[in-house]
């Protein structure tokens, strides 16, 4: 049997840890990634596609011959490539534009969880500032008002006091700051709880969990600042019981994959389930249709297992046969990046001491790589991984390798998985 090719659609760090990973797998010969970065430039190959133009990506499929495509982002997805590339016979793995909608419409995730009874805040669909205000004067404050559509995760404020919610109604509706995203509104009861995400492989009927992560979201130590795409995670977390793994598997999963089986738009792809862990229960935060980034950086090479034919059996709807081995390991990732991510931030930056590192990985995010210089070209740059068979030694052995890279303005928070230290 020829080897399998294999096309990665992305550019961050979590389509460099597909990449990766994909290289180690026994059925896979070539791997290219579109477009790619400047490590894995040097992984696998690059081809300069534009992600958003499906036609595009579908000629280079044929002309290339690839086996098996995977959608790192969720904004092609949303725009139904799945749905474009499959109808022209290419084997792709990510849900269709239609069950895409649990993340790119808030709403649509909310009601549909409301139908099936699936554990979550209480929520209320708002289109104006009018609605809103009731709502609050009937529920009280702290709220959390989210945008209906894809805001590129800038799209949730939580609301403790009235000038917040001020803000929000200024950015949701005065000044709309995501356009047709905020056409409507989702206002939310803020809940209170301990965070983590739980992400699955799902091929339509069945499901498997490959693991767990928790992700520091904020840009400071001590998760202050403003959000960012995330500045570190590790996995498992000790969050993650026996009890809540099984809580979220029978509240949560089995319902939302019958609720997408009965309307007839079956979900295959990665499930990543955002749940807040309230008097012993989880609750749905959010859903997104695709993996964390830096999230899939930690529970990726816990796979010991192959990607290519987890994925493979979920495209041929045989997920209920698969075994999946996953290492009993912890795996830290540190995010370097750019002064002053995330607002605006320097890039060009030359990127040293990649090559001291003999212990852990580095995944490559916003880099380039032309005529044998290494620089910056993005916030978050670099993915520094550690394992340990704990978490406090996964800890130590990822800073240690965070000190042996250099670039001019390096950030990063300096208490990844601290957290998780705490739950213990
Ligand atoms: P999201 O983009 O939906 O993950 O929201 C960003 C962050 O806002 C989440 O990680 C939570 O910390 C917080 N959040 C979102 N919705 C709620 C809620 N209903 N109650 C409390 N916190 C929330
Ligand atoms: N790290 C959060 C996300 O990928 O949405």
């Amino acid at each position: 049997m020829p080897g399998k090719k294999v096309l990665v659609l992305g550019s961050g760090g979590r389509e460099y840890a597909f990449a990766w990973k994909f290289l180690k797998d026994k059925e896979v010969e070539e791997v290219y990634c579109a477009p790619g970065n400047g490590g894995t430039k040097s992984l696998c190959t690059n081809l300069s596609l534009d992600i958003n133009n499906h036609k595009q990506v579908l000629e280079k499929i044929i002309d290339l011959g690839i086996d098996l495509t995977v959608v790192g982002p969720e904004a092609p997805l949303a725009d139904g490539i799945v749905d474009y590339l499959e109808s022209n016979g290419a084997k792709v793995f990510g849900p269709d534009q239609y069950a895409s909608q649990l993340e790119s419409s808030k709403l649509f995730a909310r009601d549909i969880m409301d139908e099936h009874h699936i554990p979550q805040p209480r929520y209320k669909k708002c289109s104006s500032i009018q609605d809103a205000i009731e709502i609050k004067n009937s529920w009280g404050l702290p709220l959390v008002i989210k945008a209906d559509g894809l805001a590129a995760g800038k799209g949730v404020i939580i609301c403790k006091d009235e000038r917040s919610f001020d803000d929000a109604m200024n950015i949701m509706f005065e000044n709309p700051q995501f356009g047709e995203a905020s056409r409507d509104i989702s206002v939310e009861e803020c809940l209170f709880g301990e965070e983590l995400s739980i992400f699955a492989v799902c091929d339509g009927d069945s499901y498997k969990i490959l693991n767990t992560a928790q992700d520091h979201k904020r840009i400071f130590d001590g998760d202050k600042g403003p959000n960012t795409g995330g500045m570190g995670a590790y996995s498992p977390t000790p969050l993650s019981t026996k009890d809540i793994i099984l809580k979220t598997e029978e509240k949560i999963i089995k319902p939302i994959l019958k609720a997408m089986k009965d309307r007839r738009h079956p979900y295959k792809g990665f499930l990543y389930i955002g749940i807040m862990i309230v008097d012993g229960d989880p609750y749905v935060i959010e859903f997104n249709v695709r993996m964390g980034d830096p999230e899939t950086q930690v529970v990726i090479p816990l796979l010991d297992s192959s990607l290519y034919s987890l994925l493979d059996d979920c495209i041929k709807g045989r997920l209920g046969s698969t075994t999946l081995r996953i290492s009993k390991k912890t795996a830290v990732t540190v995010v370097l990046a750019a002064k002053g991510y995330p607002n605006s931030y320097s890039k060009g930056m030359k990127i040293n001491g990649i090559e001291k590192i003999n212990e852990g990985l580095v995944f490559h995010a916003g880099t380039d790589f032309t005529d044998g210089l290494l620089t910056s070209i993005g916030g978050r740059v670099l993915n520094v991984i550690g394992f340990g068979d704990s978490l406090i030694d996964a800890i130590d052995s990822t800073y240690k390798a965070v000190d042996k890279i250099n670039f001019e303005g390096k950030y990063f928070r300096k208490d990844i998985g601290q957290k998780g230290l705490n739950y213990k």
